[in-house]
This record gives C-alpha cells, structure tokens and sequence, in this order.
C-alpha cells in the first residue's frame, strides 16, 4: 500500500504539465516550513477567500492566480504575488477589507485522491497536505513591482496578452498566518518570519 501511494505520487509528478516545473519531492510531515513553501511553490493557482462587499459578513471565494516571489524591498522569500483586475468581485471586496485567506491543496499538485483510488489519500484527508495562509492583500510596492511582474508572466504568460483597461493591480499578500495540515493531530501554525526566512538548500 505504502509502495503503491509512493509510486503513485511519483507517477503524477511525472504526468504534470512540463510548465508547472516541480520543485523538489514532498518535504517530511515534520518539516511544516518546508511543506508549506513547497506548496505555495508548486501550485500556480489558489482560492482566495474575502469578506462580502455586498452580503456583509459573509466570506466570498475565488480562483484566483498566483506565482511566489522573495521581495526585493524585505528579502522575505516564497512571498505570493497576484496579477488581477479592480473590476473583479474579489477586488471590490478587498476595497473595503483587505484581510483576505488562501487555500491550497496538495490536490492540485495531482497527488491526491481525485480519480476515486483509494491508494492515494483524499483531498479532505490530513495525509493530503492543506495550507490556508491569511493576511493582508496589498499592491506591490515600486521596488518589488518588476519581480512581481516578471515572475507572474512566467508562470502565466497568458496575462501578458489580457487587454489593457482593465485596472490591473499588482499585489502580494502580507503573511499574518500560515496554518498547515499534513498528518493526523490538529493543524500547525508557522510563524511568518521562519516560512519567509527558510531556505530550499537546507
Ligand atoms: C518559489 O519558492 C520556491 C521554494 O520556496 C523557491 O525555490 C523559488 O525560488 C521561489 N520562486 C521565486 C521566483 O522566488
Ligand atoms: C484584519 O485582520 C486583523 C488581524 O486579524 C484585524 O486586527 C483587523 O481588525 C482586520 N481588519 C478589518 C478591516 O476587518
Ligand atoms: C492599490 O492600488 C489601486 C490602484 O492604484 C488603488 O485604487 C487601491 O486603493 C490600492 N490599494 C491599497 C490597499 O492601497
């Protein structure tokens, strides 16, 4: 069984789309810096939950794309940058409140359960790492702007060719917590200054 979910989760780092380049093999449940970085690096899109601008204090939830960067201003490294627009509803929410949460998934990796075999864990198992990493959503500053950019028409070069007048933002979320999820046991909360400090090569 335990060979079979190995070789399975190899097989489906195999089959991923050559642009969503893999960055190293799923770090050990007791290393929650490093599954939590390894997450946000290999995912390329997220559920970005707000506060309702219009249904007031219910949550809204969207798609939403997304690259990493390490912030030319702060240093601070596996940092998520956005590219969206103001006309979007998400946007109009965080108009009014900028604290918004995202939601990853070891699933979108395609490592978990969703063709229904149980040799792999399900999306909602402990075993299929989650992370949710709540903060502020904030417009990119000038310095980090071009890092921002650049990255996001890397991982997605179709934004470069979106129509212009569309009020795009270039933003990154401002970390205020990282809540994990990769075993049995309860969630682990990593502060920010250990997630935006630890580096791969270790
Ligand atoms: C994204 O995060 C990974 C792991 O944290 C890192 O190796 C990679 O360099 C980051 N990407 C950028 C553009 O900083
Ligand atoms: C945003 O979240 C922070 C931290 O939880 C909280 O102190 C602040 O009041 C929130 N802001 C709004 C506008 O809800
Ligand atoms: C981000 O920039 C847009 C466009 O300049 C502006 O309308 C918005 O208020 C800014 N958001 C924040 C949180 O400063």
């Amino acid at each position: 069984m335990r060979v079979a979910t190995i070789l399975a989760a190899s097989c489906a780092m195999l089959a991923a789309p050559a642009a969503l380049a893999a960055v190293g093999p799923k770090p050990p449940i007791d290393d929650k810096v490093a599954t939590a970085r390894w997450i946000v690096a290999n995912t390329r899109w997220a559920f970005i939950a707000t506060i309702a601008h219009d249904r007031p204090g219910s949550p809204f939830n969207n798609v939403i794309s997304t690259a990493n960067i390490t912030m030319p201003s702060t240093g601070h490294q596996g940092v998520p940058v956005f590219y969206t627009s103001a006309m979007d509803a998400s946007s109009k929410d965080i108009a009014v409140n900028n604290n918004v949460s995202l939601g990853l998934s070891e699933a979108q990796l395609g490592l978990c359960g969703e063709d229904g075999s149980d040799d792999v864990p399900d999306p909602e198992s402990p075993l299929c790492a989650r992370l949710v990493l709540s903060g502020r959503f904030m417009n990119v500053s000038s310095t980090d702007r071009d890092a921002a950019v650049t990255q996001l028409f890397t991982e997605h070069p179709e934004m470069k060719s979106w129509p212009t007048g569309h009020d795009w933002l270039v933003s990154y979320l401002q970390l205020d917590q990282i809540w994990l999820i990769d075993t049995f046991g309860g969630a682990s909360i990593v502060p920010p200054e250990v997630y935006w400090a630890w580096n791969p090569s270790h």
